[in-house]
């Protein structure tokens, strides 16, 4: 007689497959039009407001270890093979010996570049291998939910980017996933309303309506918010098209030309001198050349001049009205400039807007991203480089 459990068929051991929880990532880029301004963050780690240059360069072969590197496949031939593409995002955008393109040539360029900015930033991340999951090293996917500071409409960018599969950065493949539900289009500059926000329950000021005021490279963008619920809600908002740091650009080379006209300076020079322009205990303004001369008088006639006669004064003229009865909140990387911030604030203080209702984060240039963690349930990871710590700027 057989036995019966000797002769059943020897059922192989069940294999286990461990798996992995998946590892979400969470982007927030505002890709303007001078620079692209983005964190990133997990669960477990956060990095802090990182910035790009919005300049982009496609490349016949990919850099290793370059800054915004990365090679992609969007689009196939007529074969069905992929067709890669290797692209340079930031400013090592202009050192590869091609032409580049700049966001600013066109009025469209920033939506028509935006998944080649947006996976310049995703690829200048750090911990991008604790970021993706995988169990192999070279082969990995990026799980990710990206919020996007712009006017443009989220599910353009979303359906744009959604073409991109995969990415390489250093030689490693990452499978791109994009999460739909997790693609948010945020009014742009919505970090400072929430930083206003804030800040006025603080000061325990009950205010229905606060405004912040923008000027970023091409716009000077006021909008208002409602102040009722527990998120600030945009209303109305003016870009301003016209009124950013471009325009001073070009009155500040122009009065720079009146005063020494031998001298010729590259506009890249000139945006630099702009940007490192100081101001001393006296608030008299310091601005020098490559070879050490002060023309921190001739920045001063240009940025008057710029309030006065451009479309910047018309957004001055609206502020300087709406800010008597209700608080404004001065951001944008304009403001970052100190000669600027010094100069539209005197300006509105002798408009009559009373001190209080005038705030300037420490860091104008990077709080419309920065305060963006107020919208993510759980507190900034601890080892997060990022404070959010920001201050009235009374001085
Ligand atoms: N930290 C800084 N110090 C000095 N100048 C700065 C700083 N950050 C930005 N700027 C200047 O402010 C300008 C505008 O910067 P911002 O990042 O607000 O522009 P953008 O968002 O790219 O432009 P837009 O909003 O028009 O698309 C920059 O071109 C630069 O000249
Ligand atoms: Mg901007």
């Amino acid at each position: 007689m057989s036995n019966f459990i000797d002769d059943a068929a020897v059922v192989p051991p069940k294999r286990t497959r461990t798996t992995r929880p998946k590892t979400h990532l969470y982007c927030v880029i505002d890709a303007g039009r001078s620079r692209i301004k983005f964190q990133a963050r997990t669960s477990t780690r956060s990095t802090p407001v990182m910035t790009l240059d919005s300049l982009v360069c496609p490349v016949e072969s990919l850099p290793y270890g370059e800054r915004g590197a990365f090679s992609m496949a969007r689009t196939v031939d007529d074969q069905h093979n992929e067709i890669v593409e290797h692209w340079v995002v930031g400013s090592s955008a202009r050192f590869q010996g091609k032409d580049f393109v700049t966001m600013t040539e066109r009025a469209d360029h920033k939506v028509a570049y935006f998944p080649v900015l947006a996976l310049g930033a995703i690829a200048s991340l750090p911990y991008l291998e604790e970021f993706s999951t995988g169990t192999h090293k070279s082969k990995r996917t990026l799980h990710i939910h990206l919020s996007t500071l712009s006017l443009a409409s989220p599910r353009t960018l979303h359906s744009a980017i959604e073409q991109c599969r995969w990415i390489v950065v250093d030689g490693v493949k990452y499978r791109l996933s994009f999460s739909r539900a997790g693609c948010v289009g945020f009014p742009e500059g919505y970090g400072a309303a929430l930083f206003t926000q804030q800040r006025l329950r603080e000061v325990d000021v009950a205010t229905h309506t606060f405004y912040t005021f923008d000027i970023g490279f091409g716009t000077a963008t006021l909008t208002e918010y409602d102040n009722l619920g527990s998120l600030p809600k945009r209303g109305m908002c003016n870009p301003h098209g016209g009124g950013g740091i471009v325009t001073l650009l070009r009155v500040f080379a122009e009065q720079l030309s009146t005063v020494d006209a031998a001298r010729v300076m590259r506009p890249s020079q000139i945006k630099d001198i702009l940007e490192t322009s100081t101001l001393d205990d006296q608030g008299g303004i310091h601005a020098y050349t490559a070879e050490g001369h002060d023309i921190g008088d001739v920045l001063s006639v240009a940025i008057r001049q710029w309030m006065k006669d451009s479309p910047l004064t018309y957004a001055l003229e609206t502020l300087a009205t709406s800010g008597r009865r209700h608080p404004v909140t001065l951001c944008g990387g304009g403001f970052a400039i100190a000669p600027v911030r010094m100069l539209v604030r005197d300006y509105l203080r002798q408009a009559g807007i009373p001190n209080e209702h005038i705030l300037i984060p420490e860091d104008p240039g990077t709080i419309a991203l920065a305060e963006m963690h107020h919208l993510f349930s759980s507190p900034p990871p601890k080892d997060s480089l990022h404070e959010a710590r920001h201050t009235t700027d009374a001085a």
